[in-house]
């Protein structure tokens, strides 16, 4: 089996159905906190499914953590856990440091015993793929060459530092202890199940629902977008063929203002639902105060892992966001599912 954590949010919960689709597949042990961001609706097609077990928990919970090692014995940890959202990190920092940081720590302590106490045949093909992002190296000058492995770490918000942070603690348990550790470095994803506090689902319900289209600042500020999918594939890839102590940047060639990403999103409605006045839904884009601390700019030079590993993205931006928008108008019954009170009370407290 493997461990995932996090398996029950956005990436996570896609990776965990992408990896069942194989038939062939190891089992899965998914521990996730269940946080607003983790919805087990996500993963009502693995019901029946013996090889998914899903444990309710924390990952800084070394008891559980161990137990779950000793019960399960996986050959590899691909965490996944953490709290996400940029804005939520400017709101209230302390879970962020509390899961991305001491959480982490906890979990790669339990890993190590776990791991020191193998026999060396397992010992040697044991794998703990940290999942991070591109956010950590910080902001790009508009004309900069796009972050490589190499970059200096940089991070802007709560949220990145954490990252940051724990992806140093990921590289120091590598170096001092030995234990085998891959990290990947990925760009914004996009896709289904995706929790709609984030730019593109939120665009698109907002839309839908005939409520502003909210963009910071100028809508100037440039992500590099890959389809979730392809993000589970390069960390299939990295699992499977990474070195260890190495890290992998994953994007998707894909650099675009937020402007021009809810443009296009609006158009793709205007055709695929369009409003009942006939006008398009760029109607209701509305420009907001901007994020504080706000990235100008991220972009991904993926040349790595294209060259060590094979991988390159099979989604374009374009093929991309027409099956998300499609998602969407095809699944409200998931959306109803996530935007309870919680939710509601965090877009009244941050937009208005
Ligand atoms: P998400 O917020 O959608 O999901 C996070 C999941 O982790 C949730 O299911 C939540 O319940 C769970 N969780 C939170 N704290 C936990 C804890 N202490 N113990 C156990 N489970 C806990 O996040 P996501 O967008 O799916 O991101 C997953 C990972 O990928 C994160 O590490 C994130 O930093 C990284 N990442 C995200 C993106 C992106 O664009 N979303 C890009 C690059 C990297
Ligand atoms: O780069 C990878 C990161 O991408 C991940 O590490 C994070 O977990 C993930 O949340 C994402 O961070 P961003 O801050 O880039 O994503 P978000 O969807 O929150 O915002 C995307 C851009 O859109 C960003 O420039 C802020 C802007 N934005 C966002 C929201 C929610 C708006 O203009 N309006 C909004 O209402």
């Amino acid at each position: 089996m493997i461990l995932v954590t996090g398996g029950a949010g956005f990436i996570g919960g896609n990776f965990v159905l992408d990896w069942l689709k194989d038939p062939h597949a190891e089992g899965i042990i998914n521990l996730d906190k269940l946080t607003y961001a983790g919805n087990l609706a996500t993963l009502d097609s693995l019901k029946n499914d013996s090889r998914h077990v899903f444990v309710q928990g924390d990952i800084g919970d070394r008891a559980l953590v161990a137990q779950l090692l000793k019960e399960h014995q996986p050959r590899a940890i691909v965490n996944f856990a953490a709290e996400s959202h940029v804005d939520r990190s400017i709101h209230g920092p302390a879970d962020f440091i509390e899961t991305n940081i001491v959480g982490t720590f906890n979990l790669l302590e339990c890993a190590r015993e776990y791991w020191s106490g193998l026999p060396d045949d397992a010992k040697r093909t044991f794998r703990f793929h940290h999942v991070s992002t591109d956010e950590v190296y910080g902001s790009l000058a508009p004309t900069a060459p796009a972050f490589t492995e190499t970059h200096s770490y940089e991070p802007n918000s709560p949220y990145s530092a954490s990252k940051a942070a724990s992806d140093h603690l990921v590289r120091a348990w590598f170096h001092t202890y030995g234990f085998p550790v891959v990290t990947t470095n990925c760009s914004n994803n996009y896709g289904p199940y995706h929790f709609p506090e984030k730019l593109i689902p939120l665009v698109i319900l907002n839309a839908i629902n005939g409520k502003p289209l909210p963009i910071y600042g100028d809508g100037q500020q440039v992500r590099d977008w890959l389809y979730v999918g392809d993000h589970c594939s390069a960390i299939r890839a990295v699992l499977a063929h990474g070195a260890l102590g190495e890290t992998y940047n994953i994007g998707g060639w894909n650099e675009k203002t937020n402007l021009s990403v809810v443009q296009t999103i609006c158009q793709i409605l205007d055709e695929l639902r369009p409003r009942a006045d006939g006008q398009s839904y760029a109607k209701q884009i509305t420009f907001v105060k901007d994020r504080p601390g706000h990235d100008r700019r991220y972009a991904i030079d993926a040349r790595k892992i294209e060259r060590e590993l094979g991988w390159r993205p099979a989604e374009t931006f374009d093929t991309g966001i027409r099956k998300t928008v499609q998602w969407y108008l095809d699944n409200p019954s998931w959306v109803e599912g996530v935007v309870s009170g919680a939710y509601r009370d965090w877009v009244q407290k941050h937009y208005n």
